[in-house]
């Protein structure tokens, strides 16, 4: 109930927001995300309150959450052709407002929105689509994505980063924004409790040692090599944390190795994790206008096969990431803006 009462709420406040102001002003507006998350709770929260809920229902129950549904969130209208890159984002109604919807959730269970200066430009939000060409960007857009957590060999948040304290932690939300899916291709969601339930103890001790590598997403190498000179590989990695709260984890198929070469536990353990994603992962199909707020530190996600078709009415999600910043330390951000993280 708290889910629909929250999008009920986002729905009128963004609806009323968009009425007043040009496309221009819209625009404006969304460049400091902070700012504009901020300026809108006040509205969101007599929006709740009419609805006999208030912020902090939804904020407990956001993280807790693996995976929170907003349903028919946002009217994604009048939006040209998917596009065919990961930016930019083309501007018209149907995207600003999907935007503020996404901005403002993420602001209501006390998340900025930002973005990484090594991925995409530091966009703050790309375009989730089929890429047409050759190479291996290309040929994942299209493909099934196995489990991971984004932004894998960032530090989770509360820790620091063992070479370079300037990298920032790996996001708290991955928040999707469904513009088009007609093949009704499903995201798909891992609990971390279901997983660990799979797991026996002996697995779930070799995860917390540091004792595999993390390579960074293939969408942050470039990125990486401009502003870092390297790519960020981060050895002794731990994968999952024993937190206040109960667990978190990072973890990517394509992107973890165990430290020692052959037969380990720790790579059994690794084996256990990736056979228990496979077990115990739940179909979130979004039709437009839906978002999705996936938390990254207490599920994994990946998504089905999409295939080729690309352009024209294909797929499109948008994507952005929110971040409990109220621990960040300056040197974790890039200057000259309100929501870019380092590197
Ligand atoms: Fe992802």
């Amino acid at each position: 109930m708290i889910d629909a009462h929250f999008c009920t709420a986002l729905r009128i406040v963004v609806s009323n927001w968009r009425s007043q102001l040009t496309a221009e002003e819209m625009t404006q507006q969304l460049c400091d995300p902070v700012a504009f998350g901020l300026a809108m709770l006040p509205a969101l929260d007599v929006e709740l309150a009419k609805l006999g809920c208030t912020r902090t229902d939804v904020h407990g129950f956001a993280w807790q959450t693996p995976c929170l549904h907003l349903r028919s969130v946002f009217d994604p209208l009048g939006i040209p052709d998917t596009p065919l890159d990961f930016r930019p984002i083309p501007d018209c109604a149907g995207t600003l407002v999907a935007r503020a919807t996404a901005i403002l959730s993420l602001a209501a269970i006390g998340a900025d929105a930002v973005s990484y200066g090594s991925e995409n430009g530091g966009d703050l939000f790309v375009n989730l689509v089929v890429i047409p060409g050759e190479g291996r960007v290309s040929e994942k857009s299209q493909g099934k994505m196995n489990g991971h957590t984004d932004g894998v060999s960032f530090p989770i948040r509360g820790h620091r980063d063992p070479e370079d304290s300037r990298i920032a932690p790996s996001p708290d939300f991955v928040c999707l924004s469904a513009l088009r899916n007609p093949n009704a291709v499903p995201t798909t969601v891992m609990p971390l409790d279901a997983i660990l339930n799979q797991l026996d103890p002996q697995d779930i001790h070799e995860l917390q040692k540091p004792q595999y590598i993390l390579q960074s997403q293939l969408t942050f190498r470039d990125g990486m090599e401009e502003i870092l000179g390297q790519e960020l590989l981060v050895d002794d990695a731990q994968l999952l944390f024993r937190m206040n709260s109960g667990f978190w984890i990072r973890f990517s198929h394509s992107s973890t190795q165990t430290a020692a070469a052959g037969e380990s536990p720790a790579k059994q353990a690794m084996q256990a994790l990736a056979k228990a994603c496979l077990d115990c992962f739940i179909p979130v199909t979004l039709a437009p206008g839906d978002i999705a707020i996936v938390n990254n530190r207490i599920a994994l996600h990946g998504r089905t096969k999409v295939g080729e078709e690309h352009g024209g009415q294909s797929r499109w999600m948008l994507r952005t990431y929110g971040l409990d910043t109220s621990e960040l330390d300056d040197s974790q951000r890039h200057p000259d803006s309100t929501f870019m993280l380092f590197p």
